[in-house]
């Protein structure tokens, strides 16, 4: 009796102290073998998970009518085990209320020792703030399991810093239709691009080599496409390879920076980003990182440019390193976060690897930012492998922030938060980062909700004003309560394009300018059907008076007709302002199988492959699955993500009229709760099912349309391919002209 006081005094004592927390495992030591064990554990009402060490009389039993973590010991069980009548022997020897342990994942080297660490002044605390990546670090986030491949002029795969997570299933090269994508050497290593952005995000740490990527235990892959002609055919395979096994695509290039052009994606390219996102990471959506622009010089505009201001990517803009927008930076509504790179010639450079075998220091321009960014998400993406493509944008833009980012014009957009054209949300924080990825459950699906603004041509001088009220599609399955991008498509012509400014303001306040003056821009041509794409309204709420404003800044004699104005809100359901993050969406698993597919996650986490969740990503719903145990009375129920059928993108059931939502680009029947996919036929149609008359007509459908489209894009292609060399060029090397360095160091009065 005075043992057990005394054994209560100090568990209370050791509690007090160390706060320690009990869960509902025991280890027990029972010499009869695992019969008895059985026995026993089902007559208490344990459940026994097998040997802790294999050939070891030391058993694992679980109760699942015990707390799974409590501050209190569980007296009842500890008495129920004592009693328990001995045989010849006892038949418990030993036995202990497993506690858990704080174990911290091992992370001495927090700090890299790569010679070149010092140098890295935007991961080592020498600029505050800096990305916050030793945060993120220090959660033992380094990219591990996360793919990266760098869309660019190739890859020297056997760098020294890089062979390690080199990734040959992320790489292939499309200039000359191999799968190594080792770059072309020239005497001016003009293609020494690709490597450069792949060390910035996954360079080996600790390996005495260069320095560190930012995330450097991520597979690293290149795709070498920049370097011969740039076609539709070419950009469209490389944004698709792989995307079941690549999870980001990092991409610093597009049409000519030149200030005068406007050009998007073609027809192919397009597909490849829908593919994506609908189909890529199982269903979860690829996601692509785009560096905004270098055409600062040509006053460019990041929104004239079909891949920065696509709603599928995540562009990226540059601060230097004093907080400044660097000379070749180019600014637009639709960049959504900002990373560091070079400036003026006094501001450090970036710190990477280089073509043959080298290091370098003078990584340069606006294309040093996209993989920065790419590195950051791989992080979160280890922090949390369920985040949707969208997801991903809502988190990039609550991560990021202005610190000491310095601009003229940032303002409080509707919902509180700080948005500049230059910067978007501001610096992108890692550390924030996956910490929001560890909270955040999946944002609900996509909607989309288009408003006919403008139909007959209204003429525009020198000014145009267009109002109108909307309602966002309210009463209907399309219905917005919070944005996400916000698209404008204008068809316009104007006697110069350039000299046209663009605006759009929310019911809420929140003007973006869709797009600034451009000097360079002499074109007659106007907008035809360009959607100008603003992500300064997100999660603002589109009900109200929205306004577009035409404004001339040129010549005062100019004119043109405003053909067609088009709103297109995307955005959710949810009032996202009024969200509540919890404290974790991902809990440790309990149970494993061979193969590390996680069993059982105890009473509220669902089991999703190796995860345990509180909620179920897109494609998977939350249902129950009988847990087998030792002991059939004692067998009880364990959550899982149980796939919903291919053709839904939300659902409570795995039939095909279960779904609760659809993917894009395919339609909901109300009546039949189905969904089909308008836009992609499904490649394979597997008739796995005897045919029957319907399915020999779809199938017969499906192949005529399959051989006219093939036809179609034959045509297309041979027709485009001879003429169109796509012009594409690497937002590449942000060196000042020299004449431009004098011009600034003229104007400094230097
Ligand atoms: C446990 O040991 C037995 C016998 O040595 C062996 O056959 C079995 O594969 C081992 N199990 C595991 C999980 O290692
Ligand atoms: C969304 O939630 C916020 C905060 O709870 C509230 O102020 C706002 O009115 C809500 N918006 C809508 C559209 O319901
Ligand atoms: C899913 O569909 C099946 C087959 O039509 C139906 O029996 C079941 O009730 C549905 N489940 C739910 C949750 O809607």
């Amino acid at each position: 009796m005075k043992a057990a006081c005394a054994l209560i005094v100090v568990v209370g004592i050791h509690w007090a102290v160390a706060g320690d927390i009990y869960t509902n495992s025991w280890a027990v030591h029972v010499p009869g073998g695992s019969e008895e064990v059985d026995r026993v554990s089902g007559k208490l009402g344990f459940v026994n998970l097998g040997q802790v060490v294999n050939g070891s009389d030391l058993y694992h039993l679980q109760h699942n009518g015990v707390q799974r973590k409590s501050l209190n010991p569980h007296h009842g069980r500890h008495i129920q085990l004592k009693n328990e009548p001995k045989m010849e022997n006892k038949l418990v020897l030993w036995f202990e209320q497993q506690t858990e342990k704080r174990r911290f994942k091992r992370q001495i080297n927090v700090v890299p020792t790569d010679p070149l660490f010092f140098k890295q002044w935007y991961l080592n605390n020498d600029v505050s703030p800096d990305f916050d990546v030793m945060t993120a670090w220090s959660h033992g986030y380094t990219g591990r399991g996360v793919v990266v491949s760098i869309l660019d002029d190739g890859l020297e795969k056997d760098h020294p810093d890089l062979s390690v997570n080199y990734d040959p299933l992320a790489s292939y090269d499309f200039n000359s239709n191999d799968p190594d994508p080792q770059p072309r050497y020239d005497p001016s290593d003009e293609n020494r691009h690709g490597t450069r952005c792949a060390g910035e995000v996954a360079a080996v740490a600790n390996n005495g080599v260069c320095g560190a990527g930012i995330a450097f235990n991520a597979g690293i892959g290149g795709v070498r496409m920049l370097d011969g002609a740039v076609t539709d055919i070419v950009e469209a395979k490389s944004l698709s390879l792989n995307p079941q096994h690549i999870h980001i695509y990092s991409a610093s290039w597009g049409p000519e920076d030149d200030g005068k052009t406007v050009e998007g994606p073609g027809v192919l390219a397009t597909q490849a980003f829908y593919q994506g996102i609908v189909n890529g990471r199982g269903g979860l959506g690829s996601i692509f990182v785009w560096a905004a622009g270098n055409g600062g010089l040509h006053y460019d505009n990041c929104n004239c440019d079909g891949y920065s201001n696509n709603i599928y990517t995540i562009s990226v803009g540059s601060a230097t390193e004093n907080g400044n927008v660097p000379w070749y930076s180019e600014s637009c509504a639709s960049t959504l976060t900002t990373t560091f790179s070079s400036g003026t010639k006094k501001e450090r450079q970036i710190v990477t690897t280089d073509l043959h075998h080298k290091c370098t220091d003078q990584h340069t321009g606006t294309s040093a930012s996209a993989p920065f960014a790419a590195g950051i998400i791989a992080l979160a993406l280890e922090a949390n492998p369920t985040l949707t493509w969208r997801d991903l944008q809502h988190l990039v833009m609550r991560a990021s922030s202005p610190g000491n980012l310095k601009a003229d014009d940032w303002m409080n957009n509707g919902v509180g938060r700080k948005v500049s054209h230059h910067y978007g949300y501001g610096l992108l924080d890692a550390g924030r980062l996956v910490g929001l990825a560890q909270k955040w459950e999946s944002t609900h699906p996509q909607r989309k909700c288009l408003v006919e603004i403008v139909n007959n041509p209204q003429e525009v001088r020198s000014y145009l004003l267009v109002r109108q009220i909307i309602t966002a599609c309210v009463n209907s399955a399309n219905h917005i309560l919070s944005l996400e991008h916000v698209q404008a498509k204008i068809s316009l012509s104007y006697s110069r394009r350039g000299d046209l400014e663009i605006f759009l303001t929310s019911p809420m306040g929140t003007r973006s300018v869709l797009v600034a003056m451009r000097p360079y821009d002499t074109s007659t041509e106007g907008y035809r059907g360009w959607s100008f794409m603003s992500t300064h309204m997100w999660d603002e709420n589109p009900h109200g008076l929205w306004t577009l404003e035409l404004v001339n800044k040129g010549q005062y004699n100019q004119n043109g007709f405003l053909e067609k104005f088009q709103l297109i809100l995307y955005g959710t359901q949810e009032n996202m302002t009024a969200r509540k993050t919890q404290d974790s969406v991902l809990t440790e698993c309990m149970t494993q199988d061979a193969n590390g597919k996680c069993l059982d996650c105890g009473t509220s986490f669902y089991s999703y492959g190796k995860l345990c969740l509180s909620y179920c990503p897109p494609k998977y719903f939350k249902t129950t699955t009988r847990l087998i145990t030792s002991e059939p009375d004692n067998s009880r129920f364990a959550l899982v993500c149980a796939p919903c059928h291919p053709s839904c993108y939300t659902c409570n059931g795995e039939f095909a009229n279960n779904c609760t939502a659809c993917s894009p680009f395919s339609t909901f029947n109300d009546q039949e709760n189905t969904c089909s996919q308008l836009y992609f036929p499904r490649p394979d149609l597997s008739p796995s099912a005897p045919p029957n008359i319907f399915n020999i007509v779809a199938i017969s459908a499906i192949v005529i349309g399959t051989f006219v489209l093939l036809l179609f894009i034959y045509v297309c292609c041979s027709w485009c391919g001879s003429r169109v060399n796509v012009n594409r060029h690497i937002h590449q090397e942000g060196h000042l002209p020299p004449e431009v360095e004098l011009q600034i160091v003229n104007t400094l009065g230097r």
